[in-house]
């Protein structure tokens, strides 16, 4: 365990993290966790102040973990830039880091993996095959190193939220089963634009194109606000918004269940998630908005 200059402590090993959890334990704390990728923005930094405020033990983790991305994915481009993330950690008040190599996670390389029925088989999981198995398997090891009484994430992985939600309830693991999740708002740029580590990639022009997907769900969810019942109805509002970029190939825009994912029929459900994914360029962008239906 290594004081930064920042003042966080980083973890390498799941053994230092154990010895830093039991330690805070026996002195009362609680332990408040936040699973990232790194490349950490103020979308991040938002869900360690949460924690923050309701735990002395605040660990963020800083893992790009391989078994998520598909073969053709972005695993070896994924941003990386642990120095800023400690600052940005610090500042939004993490107590530690848990840094682990790739060989700490996968001692023995992926042996086994965690597969979450359901809510993995529509939308992101249609589209990513094996990426909610990899998201599983490693929220599951993070938990197990983390020992969290509580984990934040983004509503802006609002499948992601889900299936770990699934995973927790699933699990016969004590570490992962005692896990409170808490999902907080997506944290936006001024123009809409959902924050995700991914908008480095996008070139100026992509970058003023892709508030499209903001556009989109605000126009679907205004529908709704005035009574609309048809499912099909706002979807079509929502392609007809993001078909209106000439680069950009829509994967999926639906209005779903906000539970299960799901419509199988014309009539909106009660609560309702919008949900976007397009490709502009070579970047892929998820974006949704929850609503409750007025009637
Ligand atoms: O949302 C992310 O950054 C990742 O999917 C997570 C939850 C840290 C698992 O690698």
């Amino acid at each position: 365990m290594s004081p930064t200059p920042t003042s966080v402590v980083i973890c390498r090993t799941v053994a230092e993290m154990h010895q830093a959890v039991f330690q805070a334990r026996s002195n009362g704390h609680t332990i408040g966790c936040i699973p990232t990728m790194g490349s950490l923005h103020q979308g991040h930094a938002s869900l360690v102040r949460v924690a923050a405020e309701r735990h002395n033990f605040v660990v963020a983790s800083i893992f790009v973990n391989p078994t998520q991305f598909g073969p053709s994915e972005d695993f070896e481009r994924y941003p990386r830039n642990v120095k800023s993330d400690l600052v940005i950690l610090q500042q939004a008040g993490a107590t530690h880091v848990f840094l682990p190599s790739i060989q700490e996670m996968y001692p023995v390389g992926v042996a086994s993996t965690i597969h979450i029925t359901g809510v993995t088989e529509v939308l992101e999981g249609a589209s990513r095959p094996n990426h909610f198995e990899g998201v599983a398997t490693v929220v599951a090891r993070l938990f197990q190193a983390m020992l969290p009484d509580e984990a934040f994430f983004g509503q802006k992985d609002l499948q992601q939220t889900l299936v770990i939600k699934a995973l927790v309830a699933a699990s016969s693991d004590n570490a992962v089963a005692r896990t409170k999740i808490t999902v907080l708002p997506t944290v936006r740029e001024h123009d809409g634009l959902a924050m995700s580590s991914r908008n480095v990639y996008l070139s100026a022009e992509h970058r003023q194109q892709a508030t499209v997907l903001y556009r989109a769900l605000v126009s679907a969810r205004n529908m709704i606000s005035a009574g609309e019942t048809s499912r099909i109805a706002v979807e079509q509002e929502m392609l007809g918004t993001l078909s209106k970029v000439g680069d950009l190939t829509i994967d999926y825009a639906v209005a779903v269940d906000a539970d299960t994912l799901r419509c199988p029929t014309d009539d909106l459900p009660h609560t309702i998630a919008l949900c976007v994914a397009v490709r502009l360029g070579n970047t892929r962008l998820i974006d949704n908005m929850l609503v409750e239906h007025p009637r």
